[in-house]
């Protein structure tokens, strides 16, 4: 594994470390096993060629990384958190830590640049974002997943689920996915609140320079889907 070594993000690195070993059972039952399907829609419709080169950002154990892999020439997974990145390394993924608010690459490093679950993690969304765009080739596109906040009558059952059902199952999956469980509902109410619809999202991604965006929210918008392009 490379380790170029970055700052990151101490929170990140803290809730991460704990779970990383059973992260991909676990975050697929807390999602109703949604967000498998959220990676897979993402990684579809980017606009990748066999050949293209591309950077997979807050990789965690890889799995949207793996999805890329079967898409592209080469893929790189970059996380802050060694042990979440681990798992990725062990698989097989070409793995850096650093943060993505500091990205240990040349401009226009990648054809192609992926992230899921990274927005509600950093302190300046708009900065990270800009980060990201900067390491792509003019032209080349990038796609994100994040968790959405359904809305109308799912809201009040979306919000029970986030609050009540989210930290009795973390508590049940053990070791470290307490907190996850607890602290999964309010992040992502802050995140929404911020970015409450597409022209705030789209605003966001045009500020750090991307066009041509495209946002989903599958799931009753329990996900969010976005893709992007730079000019
Ligand atoms: C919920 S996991 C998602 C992992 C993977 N993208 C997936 O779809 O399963 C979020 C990941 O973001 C990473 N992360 C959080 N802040 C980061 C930052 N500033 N730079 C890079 N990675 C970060 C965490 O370490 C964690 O592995």
């Amino acid at each position: 594994m490379s380790t170029t070594l970055a700052p990151g993000d101490r929170t990140a690195r803290e809730i991460f470390a704990p779970i990383a070993s059973n992260y991909d059972r676990w975050s697929a039952v807390l999602s109703m096993g949604q967000d498998p399907r959220w990676r897979a829609a993402m990684v579809a419709r980017l606009d990748i060629s066999p050949d293209a080169r591309v950077l997979d950002v807050a990789a965690g154990t890889g799995l949207i990384t793996r999805l890329v892999g079967q898409r592209a020439h080469q893929v790189v997974s970059l996380d802050v958190s060694a042990e979440m990145l681990g798992v990725a390394h062990r698989r097989g993924a070409a793995a850096v830590l650093a943060t993505a608010e500091r990205l240990p690459f040349a401009d226009a490093s990648f054809d192609a640049l992926t992230f899921g679950y990274l927005l509600r993690y950093v302190p300046a969304p708009l900065d990270a974002m800009r980060e990201l765009a900067r390491v792509l080739q003019p032209g080349g596109t990038i796609g994100m997943v994040e968790f959405g906040r359904p809305r109308g009558i799912w809201r009040p059952l979306w919000w029970l689920f986030t609050r009540f059902v989210l930290p009795a199952a973390g508590a049940a999956a053990g070791r470290g996915w307490s907190k996850v469980g607890r602290f999964l509902g309010p992040s992502i109410d802050a995140f929404v609140d911020r970015y409450p619809d597409d022209e705030a999202l789209t605003g966001l991604w045009e500020a750090a320079g991307l066009i041509d965006i495209h946002i989903a929210r599958p799931s009753l918008g329990g996900g969010l889907l976005m893709w992007g392009r730079r000019p």
